[in-house]
């Protein structure tokens, strides 16, 4: 039998005074101010399905606009947002080739094998938090009877397992180039792509106009409202895909 007295609030420990210190374990420990709270309560909003909610349809559009990209479609979280890219472009059994260090990886429950049955084909991370592009070419599967076709190319802007390291914009025309030639398009996690904007002194515009797929942006980091992510797909028409179709979210 399970003991549950255990479990009992019986002490009363105070909890530790941390006001003034600041916390440094990450960047989404963060909360939000007074006046984000207000703006929040305050928000319009509407029925999201049909298109109703001003609120979300503004920061789709705003988000589309810094990225440079034809639509955006919001997401709860930057997990959300990843799986759902990858669900996009990778039908059951195509394979995903990612970092070693990424988060998708490390992070994420396996959602893309879990819910996508999507394998993942690793490639060493560099101390950059690139991936060697000749590693990148012999990763991408030759079209064959046995193999399973690689149908996206992750990469993570600014690098959280890396140290935060910034993926420079010589790089990543390569890794479009790459993209282009093999037919394999490539998806940013960049739940911190705006601080990879401001260290290369680009626009994020310029930075995600090397992308093949769209990035992931969140902008819960230092402005934490606790969920807000975006995706760029493809085109609206892959946003419809995205969230009509149950398949992608069995
Ligand atoms: C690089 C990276 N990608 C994705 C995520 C997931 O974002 P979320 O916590 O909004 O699901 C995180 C979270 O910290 C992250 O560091």
């Amino acid at each position: 039998m399970t003991d549950t007295t255990s479990y009992t609030a019986t002490t009363s420990v105070a909890a530790p005074d941390l006001s003034g210190v600041i916390d440094l374990r990450s960047d989404t420990v963060t909360r939000p101010t007074p006046s984000m709270r207000r703006a929040m309560a305050e928000a319009v909003v509407g029925d999201d399905q049909y298109g109703d909610d001003p609120t979300v349809n503004e920061l789709e559009a705003q988000a589309a606009e810094l990225m440079g990209k034809e639509a955006a479609v919001f997401v709860p979280s930057g997990t959300m947002g990843n799986l759902a890219s990858l669900l996009s472009r990778c039908d059951r059994g195509m394979e995903a080739v990612v970092g070693s260090e990424c988060h998708i990886l490390w992070y994420e429950m396996s959602g893309a094998s879990a819910l996508g049955g999507i394998p993942l084909m690793t490639v060493p991370n560099d101390r950059l938090g690139q991936l060697d592009l000749d590693r990148v070419e012999q990763a991408i599967r030759q079209p064959g009877a046995t193999s399973p076709v690689t149908g996206l190319i992750c990469v993570e802007n600014t690098h959280n397992r890396c140290g935060g390291t910034v993926l420079s914009m010589d790089y990543l025309r390569q890794l479009r180039e790459l993209s282009l030639r093999r037919g394999v398009p490539v998806h940013m996690d960049g739940a911190r792509i705006f601080n990879a904007a401001a260290a290369s002194h680009i626009g994020s515009k310029r930075g995600s106009s090397t992308l093949t797929s769209g990035p992931v942006v969140t902008f819960s980091r230092r402005y934490r409202p606790s969920v807000f992510s975006t995706l760029m797909p493809r085109a609206p028409s892959s946003c419809a895909r995205l969230i009509s179709s149950p398949w992608n979210w069995a």
